[in-house]
């Protein structure tokens, strides 16, 4: 049975214009597709347009160009059908780096997780919307005794599994992630991306996720886009792009992660790309869903 394409991003061009003769070109020609229960990692240094395709996915930018299909509908630009994105504004929840951050203090944990249920207007019984309310608690691994606390009596990693409850609060079919864990220790970041990988292989939600770390990136993705300047350079199945990386620059991004094995250490040659070396735009398939811009 072929998977349900959750959404589509299809020659996407996001481009801000500063002044008449500077435009930045944010997101400069991406395509992909999310399938049901898939998890899309993004990888690329700062700036080179990660967040900005996580917010004209969301609809919070219009794109310059190109088009966002959300379950093969348009949801952008003049096609977009208004129905379709009701839908998607319903079934697609966001998690920011700041997220946990942006918790209402004047809100409990009860209320805050609660909230979606009262911004869509669904119709639930109390009893039922508890009952939610504590299974997601214990989902994200907190126990009842977090209802009445207020945000600024959590640490960081404990706000951001209240905000990841509250995302999961509606059954989203798809959850964009944009550097969930970025703000936190080490320790608490790998506590993080475990329970993101867990929620996601039992609720079975695909996820857009976007991290500066590759080795977060290789662990939590089914396929992974590296991006350079506006663009995926290479889009490839996980184990695929990890194992045979064909893309100068995601060869130097692979060569940069630390391998801590002393005789690898020793023959390691962090091979340098030359960041300014003019990019083609022809996506080329090399083997069977792995793709390079040449
Ligand atoms: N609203 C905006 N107006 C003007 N320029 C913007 C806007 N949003 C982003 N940019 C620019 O677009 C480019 C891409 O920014 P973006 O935030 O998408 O990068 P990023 O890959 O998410 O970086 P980081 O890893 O640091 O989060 C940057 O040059 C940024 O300055
Ligand atoms: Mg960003």
């Amino acid at each position: 049975m072929e998977k349900e394409l959750i959404i589509e991003a299809r020659n996407l061009k996001q481009y801000f214009r500063i002044s008449d003769r500077y435009t930045i070109r944010a997101v400069d020609g991406v395509s992909f597709q999310i399938h049901s229960g898939e998890v899309l990692g993004l990888v690329g240094e700062t700036g080179c347009g990660k967040s900005t395709i996580a917010r004209t996915l969301a609809g919070i930018y219009q794109p310059t160009e190109g088009e966002v299909l959300f379950g093969n509908m348009p949801v952008s630009g003049k096609n977009a059908s208004k129905e379709q994105r009701k839908k998607m504004q319903r079934e697609m929840q966001l998690v920011f780096q700041d997220s946990s951050a942006a918790l209402n203090p004047r809100m409990t944990v009860e209320k805050i997780v609660l909230e979606p249920l009262r911004i869509q207007k669904t119709t639930r019984d109390r009893a039922a919307s508890r009952q939610r309310l504590l299974e997601l608690l214990s989902q994200v691994g907190l126990d009842d005794t977090y209802l009445e606390k207020y945000p600024n009596e959590l640490s960081g990693g404990q706000r951001q599994r209240v905000a990841i409850a509250r995302s999961l609060m509606l059954h989203p079919k798809l959850i964009i992630a944009d550097e969930p864990i970025s703000s936190m220790d080490i320790s608490i970041q790998a506590q993080i991306v475990t329970l993101f990988q867990r929620l996601q292989r039992e609720q079975g939600f695909s996820m857009l996720f976007i991290a500066h770390d590759l080795s977060v990136i290789r662990f939590i993705s089914d396929t992974v886009g590296v991006m350079l300047h506006g663009r995926i350079v290479e889009l490839a199945p996980s184990k695929e792009l990890f194992d045979h990386p064909l893309h100068p620059y995601t060869r130097s991004l692979l060569s940069a992660i630390h391998v801590p094995d002393p005789i690898y250490e020793r023959s390691k040659k962090v091979i340098d790309y030359d960041r300014d070396s003019p990019l083609g735009t022809v996506l080329a398939e090399r083997s069977p869903g792995h793709f390079v811009l040449e």
